[in-house]
């Protein structure tokens, strides 16, 4: 069957890797049709689009959405802050409800390890605003919210992630010492669910003592389930001790299949390399490989898993890197 997927390539850096990830799926075969969609920053500014209702609607009909990267693509464009990154990234993700933002770090034997990341609550979900903005007695709010829906059923994908692979071991990410009402919801809901996943060992810890093993010592995590911004930080400190960042993927997903999921690289759009052939493209195309093993091409999905097992090894330009890999990905 042939997979219909929206790309957007996005701004900076975002295009040039995403066309590598799409020949690393032509170089497999894989039998897809791409419908590209000009979106970002950078269009914005051109003509004022963010993203319209016709385009969101027809996402809904796609099985599948790879993206580069949205965001200001140049110092002194100026959009507005957040404009895009809410506009569009937030938005497709709380639409269609990808609720899932699982992120794999691997660099062995240090780290190999999944953090599974709320993706559409928490401090995410634009609860707040502004009293008497602009005076000396302004007063800005910004909530976390935090369903139990909503935490249940990433803790759940969590659970059965690791009842049925080969990673047995879960900690949940919170800061239920200060974030007594939030950090309780997740805590109960967590042991609650713990409870009917008894071959799947569990553990806590706080959000600020997981950042120092992270760094010394992150063989201790296997499967890490968190809210959304502490998923969002930690996982850039995933890509940073695991290769950089330019290895980093990421899975928006919806499980339940209402709508398609997405697949981007956790990194942005490095505006100051953007068109020198020099971004590495890795982390698009582990994101596509992980796109491939949800679309149900296990196959080649399989492959480009196996052609990025140390990536750290392939060096050159983008698209040096983008040939080896898809080469490595055919052959292999
Ligand atoms: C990410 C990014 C986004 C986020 C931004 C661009 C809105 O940092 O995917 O991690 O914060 O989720
Ligand atoms: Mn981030």
């Amino acid at each position: 069957m042939t997979h219909r997927i929206g790309v957007v390539g996005g701004d900076g850096i975002g295009p040039e890797v995403t066309e590598q990830a799409l020949a690393v799926l032509d170089a497999l075969g894989v039998d897809y049709t791409a419908v590209e969609y000009d979106l970002g920053a950078k269009r914005y500014l051109l003509d004022g689009t963010v993203l319209p209702d016709e385009i969101m609607d027809e996402w809904r009909s796609l099985d599948a959405i790879l993206l580069g990267a949205v965001g200001d693509p140049a110092p002194g464009l100026a959009a507005p802050a957040g404009l895009v990154e809410r506009g569009i990234l937030l938005r497709m993700r709380f639409e269609l409800d990808q609720y899932i933002n699982l992120r794999p770090f691997r660099l062995p034997p240090k780290a190999d390890m999944e953090v599974i990341r709320e993706n559409t609550e928490g401090a995410y979900a634009g609860e707040g605003g502004f009293l008497r903005k602009g005076t000396e007695h302004e007063i800005a709010t910004q909530g976390s919210v935090n369903t139990r829906m909503g935490v249940e059923r990433c803790v759940r994908f969590a659970f059965e992630r690791a009842a049925n692979t080969d990673r047995r071991q879960i900690h949940l990410v919170h800061k239920t010492n200060v974030l007594t009402y939030a950090g309780d919801l997740w805590r109960r809901t967590f042991d609650e669910v713990a409870e009917e996943y008894p071959q799947v060992s569990t553990g806590y810890d706080h959000i600020d003592a997981a950042c120092i093993h992270f760094v010394e010592r992150p063989q201790r995590y296997d499967v890490i389930v968190t809210d959304n911004l502490f998923g969002d930080i930690l996982t850039d400190l995933g890509g940073a001790i695991s290769g950089g960042v330019g290895f980093a993927a990421s899975a928006n997903l919806n499980p339940a299949r209402t709508g398609p999921s997405m697949f981007e690289p956790v990194h942005g759009t490095a505006p100051d390399i953007v068109g020198q052939n020099k971004a590495n493209p890795i982390a698009a195309i582990i994101s596509a490989g992980l796109m491939l093993e949800f679309l149900g091409e296990d196959d080649a999905a399989a492959r480009v898993a196996a052609a990025c097992e140390s990536p750290q090894r392939y060096r050159g330009t983008t698209e040096e890197i983008g040939q080896a890999v898809a080469q490595a990905a055919a052959q292999g």
